[in-house]
């Protein structure tokens, strides 16, 4: 009697706290950068750290050979500039999966995993207006039955990505909630198609942003037990990822799809370039979603059941991401740009500390400052000029350096321009006023980078192995010919 009660029980809980799927946690891996990390490298700290999803914006060949026989499952994108030529052309569909997609997966036994591909990247972004919309679900739908004529349809789902602002929510968080009125029928095609192929709702939140668009506290974006909590659709809420992920559920059930699967695109905290972003709150927020995550609780709408999968952004800083929306947007990294962790959170694979990249190879030891021994008049002028092209945000309100005294915040803007361009002689130059030193000029808080050389023969190998492949084919067709 007590043993039937006790497997009963166990049943029981073996249910319950099982997820009904496992979830699992990914990174975004973007390549904005003036000197990326060799694809290679890239993949060695994803292995590292036991990263086993990696979502992508592109389709860029030597990140794919690189992935390749890595067990990594992977995202590939299609930037959004693409999506008219898709949507009018079902050719041009078929060649994108071939070229991005097909030759990677059927290629022998080091294929690359590839699970998604993301249709456009955010394409219904407010600040886009209407540009996308028209052609999206149509591409999304050219790219289906080019997997399917490929074969692939059952391995490979596709998707397209949503911003968080494609949702409304008044600024009190109690009012009706819907999408966006200009999207509405957009997103309404969007889901019958997603789920008639069984593919996931994938959907960015923003903690971080909706810090600064509502009346909400610090304490309850980064999961503070002591915060206030919110009420909304009749129950309370005690994070901002829980309310923001329950707005989406919400809205989802009120077009008549509330069971469809939500993957978690896009969540992260900046760590400079803004007021409250560091990586002290960064960690902090982290250190919440992870413990939140793997809890298993879910959320008031969802209880027991998390999101599928949840992809941090992002894996590395990129100095040449848009700073239309802020001069944080160049600072998501878990790591800084060369692979360094900016901090320690155990993203559910059980390591508590995070692995930096290792034998990272660097410009020489030189950096660029002002010449304190020039007439420094018109100094402000040429770092201006310099910021115009580099990356200067760290020394911008909110920033990393911004409370270094004047002139080493000019010295700041010469060395950003002088690493971006290689550190040739010419481009510290700043009409005589630029002094290349051997002595670090960085302090605790400010660190002036020295760049990644990029220049390394190992990176162009991939154009190699493309090249022979060519070749080989074509000596192999003229032998058959002949
Ligand atoms: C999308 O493609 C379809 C099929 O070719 C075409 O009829 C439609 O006009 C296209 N949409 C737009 C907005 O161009
Ligand atoms: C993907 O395929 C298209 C069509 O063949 C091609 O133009 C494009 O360069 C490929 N690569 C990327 C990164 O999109
Ligand atoms: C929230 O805002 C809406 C419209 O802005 C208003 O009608 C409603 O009364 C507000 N609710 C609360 C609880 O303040
Ligand atoms: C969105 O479309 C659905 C279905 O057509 C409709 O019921 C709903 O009222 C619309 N919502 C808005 C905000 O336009
Ligand atoms: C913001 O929230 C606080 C705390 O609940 C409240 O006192 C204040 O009136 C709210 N401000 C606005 C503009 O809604
Ligand atoms: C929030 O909900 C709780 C319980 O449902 C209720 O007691 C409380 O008054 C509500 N607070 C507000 C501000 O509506
Ligand atoms: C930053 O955080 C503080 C609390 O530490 C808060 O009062 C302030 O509103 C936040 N500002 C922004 C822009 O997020
Ligand atoms: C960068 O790498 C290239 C190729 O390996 C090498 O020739 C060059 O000396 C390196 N530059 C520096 C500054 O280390
Ligand atoms: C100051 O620097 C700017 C940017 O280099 C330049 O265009 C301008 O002519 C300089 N002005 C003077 C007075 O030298
Ligand atoms: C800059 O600000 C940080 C923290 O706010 C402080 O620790 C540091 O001493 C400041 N540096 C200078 C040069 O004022
Ligand atoms: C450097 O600091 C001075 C004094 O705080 C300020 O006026 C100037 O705009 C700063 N320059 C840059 C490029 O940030
Ligand atoms: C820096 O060097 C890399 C590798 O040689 C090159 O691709 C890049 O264009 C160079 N950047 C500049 C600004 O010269």
């Amino acid at each position: 009697m007590a043993t039937v009660s006790i497997s009963t029980i166990f049943t029981f809980l073996t249910i319950f706290t099982l997820p009904c799927v496992a979830h699992s946690v990914g990174v975004n891996w973007g390549t904005m950068a003036s000197h990326p990390l060799p694809p290679p490298k890239v993949v060695e700290l994803l292995k590292s750290n036991k990263i086993n999803k990696v979502k992508l914006f592109d389709a860029n060949p030597y990140v794919l050979q690189a992935l390749s026989g890595s067990n990594i499952g992977v995202t590939v994108g299609i930037p959004n500039n693409f999506l008219r030529n898709l949507n009018s052309s079902n050719k041009a569909a078929d060649s994108w999966v071939h070229d991005n997609v097909t030759r990677y997966i059927s290629n022998g036994g080091s294929n690359t995993r590839i699970e998604y591909v993301a249709v456009g990247d955010e394409p219904f972004l407010k600040s886009y207006g209407e540009q996308f919309q028209p052609f999206t679900i149509g591409a999304a739908m050219n790219i289906q039955a080019a997997l399917k004529k490929a074969n692939l349809d059952r391995k490979v789902k596709v998707v397209v990505p949503c911003s968080f602002d494609s949702f409304e929510l008044g600024t009190n968080l109690s009012a009706e909630v819907h999408f966006r009125p200009d999207l509405n029928k957009t997103m309404i095609e969007l889901l019958t198609f997603l789920n008639e192929h069984g593919s996931p709702f994938f959907v960015t939140i923003s903690p971080f942003m909706t810090l600064q668009t509502k009346n909400i506290s610090l304490d309850f974006s980064l999961f503070k037990e002591t915060a206030r909590p919110h009420n909304f659709s009749h129950k309370i809420y005690k994070n901002s990822f829980d309310l923001s992920y329950d707005t989406v559920v919400t809205v989802l059930s009120e077009v008549g799809f509330p069971h469809i699967d939500i993957v978690v695109a896009k969540i992260g905290w900046p760590t400079d370039g803004a007021v409250n972003a560091s990586s002290n709150l960064a960690e902090i927020f982290m250190k919440g979603l992870m413990t939140h995550i793997h809890s298993n609780l879910g959320t008031p709408l969802r209880p027991r059941h998390p999101p599928l999968e949840t992809y941090i952004f992002s894996l590395l800083d990129e100095d040449q991401r848009s700073i239309d929306s802020g001069n944080f947007e160049r600072h998501w990294g878990l790591f800084t740009f060369d692979g360094q962790a900016k901090y320690h959170v155990d993203l559910g694979q059980g390591s508590v500390s995070l692995v930096n990249a290792q034998n990272v190879e660097y410009l020489s030891s030189r950096w660029c400052v002002v010449n304190n021994n020039k007439d420094l008049f018109n100094a402000s002028g040429n770092a201006l000029e310099a910021c115009l092209n580099a990356d200067c945000t760290a020394i911008s309100p909110g920033g990393s350096c911004f409370n270094i005294s004047w002139p080493t915040n000019i010295s700041y803007a010469f060395n950003s321009y002088y690493q971006e361009h290689n550190q040739s002689a010419e481009s510290c130059d700043f009409a005589g006023l630029g002094l290349i030193t051997t002595v670090d000029p960085s302090t605790d808080r400010c660190r002036f980078r020295i760049e990644i050389n990029t220049s390394h023969a190992k990176f162009y190998r991939v154009y190699y192995f493309h090249w022979m492949i060519l070749l080989l084919t074509t000596l192999e067709m003229a032998s058959i010919i002949v």
